[in-house]
């Protein structure tokens, strides 16, 4: 008997020592020590044993199982930690590779243009406010002074949601919404997106942007107007800059006027940027119609005021001399970070 376990010992040993995988091992264990395994066997065949044997032969079957017990524990902690330290070999990181190169957005040159221009006048005292852009004809037309007949109402200029409702065409409409406020004085800018029902070229679009100037108080004349824009186009484009403005027609200010400035690529002598005049024209403005201030509940006797209007586009065109109004919507991200 004791052969025969000394026997079993041996092959089992050598079996663990011989096992690749903790799979095998298993299989050694099922072998030897499972429920129909060998040492059970043996343990099964006592019967055939003298009585008076049976404690010391059922002691030597304890011990050789404990023998191969322990040999299988040991091989598998040693099994599993080669595992282990292989997984980590294999999961080492190595910090000082390279990172992958993920792309960031840029500010975009309207952005920067709007920022510009809301700095100026927030540095005068202005106030920035913003209006719907989904607006009533009511305030878009006819409480600046633009009939049912007008010509801006076509439908070909304007994008119309019902006979009442119109996607603004302009900012202008939020001058009157802040004058029928009642709040004076007014020292404000508006901001925002207008719409109208133009073809896309290098120089239009159907969707674009303005900024409004509104300003109300006691005694405010054509002077003021012209100062505050003198200081805007100097502060925007250098200290150098003239002005000029020419006589024109916006049906809610009276007189109206157009500001041109002096060429900042040339200084004026003319050149490809200016057309060869020596000037660009900035924007449109005006002493704001009295008929239009008593539409929006102010005492034209009492209360002046003046007005203006920015195209934003067009100012981000020239400051950064990009010369096709489509890049500034197309927002390609290699065109965006040049500026
Ligand atoms: N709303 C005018 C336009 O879209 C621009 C403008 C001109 C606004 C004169 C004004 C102004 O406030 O006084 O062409």
């Amino acid at each position: 008997m004791k052969d025969r376990l000394d026997q079993i010992k041996k092959d089992a040993l050598a079996q663990i020592e011989a096992a690749d995988a903790l799979e095998k091992l298993n299989d050694v264990k099922v072998k030897y020590l499972g429920k129909k395994g060998e040492l059970t066997a043996v343990l099964k065949s006592m019967k055939d044993v003298a009585p008076e044997d049976r404690p010391k032969v059922g002691q030597m079957v304890n011990e050789t199982r404990a023998v191969i017990e322990e040999m299988l524990e040991a091989t598998k902690t040693k099994m599993e930690k080669a595992i282990r330290e292989e997984k980590l070999k294999q999961e080492v990181i190595d910090v000082t590779l390279p990172s992958k190169k993920s792309s960031v957005g840029h500010r975009h040159p309207n952005n920067i243009a709007l920022e510009e221009v809301e700095r100026i006048f927030v540095g005068m005292g202005y106030e920035v406010v913003e209006g719907p852009e989904v607006e009533y004809d009511l305030y878009n037309f006819e409480k600046l002074n633009i009939p049912a007949d007008h010509p801006a109402k076509d439908e070909q200029d304007t994008f119309y949601i019902n006979k009442d409702i119109v996607l603004r065409t302009q900012t202008s409409p939020v001058q009157a919404r802040v004058m029928e406020q009642g709040k004076l004085p007014i020292r404000m800018i508006a901001p925002g997106r207008v719409f109208r029902s133009d073809e896309v070229d290098a120089t239009h679009s159907p969707s674009f942007h303005q900024i409004e100037g509104l300003v109300i108080d006691k005694n405010v004349s054509f002077s003021d107007l012209k100062g505050t824009l003198e200081e805007f186009a100097k502060e925007l484009f250098g200290p150098e800059t003239k002005t000029k403005f020419r006589p024109h027609h916006f049906p809610f200010t009276e007189p109206s006027a157009e500001v041109d400035v002096s060429c900042f690529k040339c200084g004026g002598k003319g050149c490809r940027f200016c057309k060869g005049s020596g000037w660009i024209e900035i924007l449109g403005c005006g002493m704001v119609h009295p008929h239009v201030l008593e539409m929006c509940g102010i005492d034209p006797e009492e209360y002046t005021g003046f007005a203006f209007g920015v195209g934003l586009e067009r100012i981000a065109l020239l400051k950064y001399e990009i010369d096709d109004m489509r890049l500034l919507y197309e927002n390609d991200i290699r065109f965006l970070k040049q500026f």
